[in-house]
């Protein structure tokens, strides 16, 4: 056992609700990019830290870290999750009413982007946003993450290491150099206070300051 796997044993409880939603994926023959339950763990607790009343989660896949992020809000609190794919979304919405957790969460179908232009458009806001969509995206929804983000919000995003890549001078493909430029301005936006916590895959934590 090694020091991760000590730590995970102890801390984080992937039930059997959270184990079904993998199996369904698999069974459906979906991509098996859920992020690890590490992540979901610490996405579940910074949610239940921060108490924030709405969530923007971009990337719903199969709703496991929907599950992770609905557990960790507030009674009002809800999520709401932006899917590319309508048969994903429809997915997760079965597996987050699975769950108990139907009446807290709401998807939109379609590219992010133009989700995002649409609720700037409603004038939406929210208090915790989690980016875990296509990666060469990634420096435009931190920028929308910005945007709709009310004074304090926190906002998370999975992959930022992009298997190491990033800091791999040699690979210079279109996601890696959009998650260089990601973690880039997450690192010297003025907006924001922001760290790269190097766990799994590298989850990116940062804080939107007042303007
Ligand atoms: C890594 S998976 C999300 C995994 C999920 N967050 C989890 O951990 O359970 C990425 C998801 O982003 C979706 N996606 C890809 N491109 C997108 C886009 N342009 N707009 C919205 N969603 C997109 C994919 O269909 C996929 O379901």
């Amino acid at each position: 056992m090694d020091r991760f796997e000590y730590a995970e044993q102890l801390f984080v409880h992937e039930d059997q609700i959270l184990k079904d939603i993998k199996e369904d994926i698999r069974r459906r023959g979906m991509p098996e990019i859920f992020v690890p339950p590490f992540i979901g763990a610490l996405l579940n607790w910074l949610v239940h830290l921060r108490r924030p009343q709405k969530v923007l989660e971009i990337g719903a896949l199969g709703g496991y870290s929907g599950v992770w992020l609905a557990r960790g809000l507030p009674p009002e609190g809800t999520l709401l999750s932006l899917e590319l794919n309508r048969e994903y979304a429809q997915v997760a919405k079965a597996n987050l009413a699975k769950a108990g957790l139907g009446e807290k969460v709401e998807y939109r179908v379609g590219p992010a982007v133009d989700s995002l232009i649409a609720l700037a458009a409603e004038d939406a806001h929210f208090d915790f946003f989690f980016i875990d969509a296509d990666k060469e995206n990634y420096p435009k929804y931190l920028e929308w993450a910005i945007t709709l983000a009310n004074p304090g919000a926190m906002i998370t995003a999975d992959n930022t290491l992009q298997n190491g890549r990033v800091y791999s001078p040699e690979y210079r493909d279109r996601s890696t150099e959009a998650m260089r430029r990601f973690n880039q301005m997450a690192a010297e936006h003025p907006r924001l206070r922001s760290l790269l916590i190097p766990l799994a895959d590298g989850l990116l934590a940062a804080e939107v300051l007042s303007s």
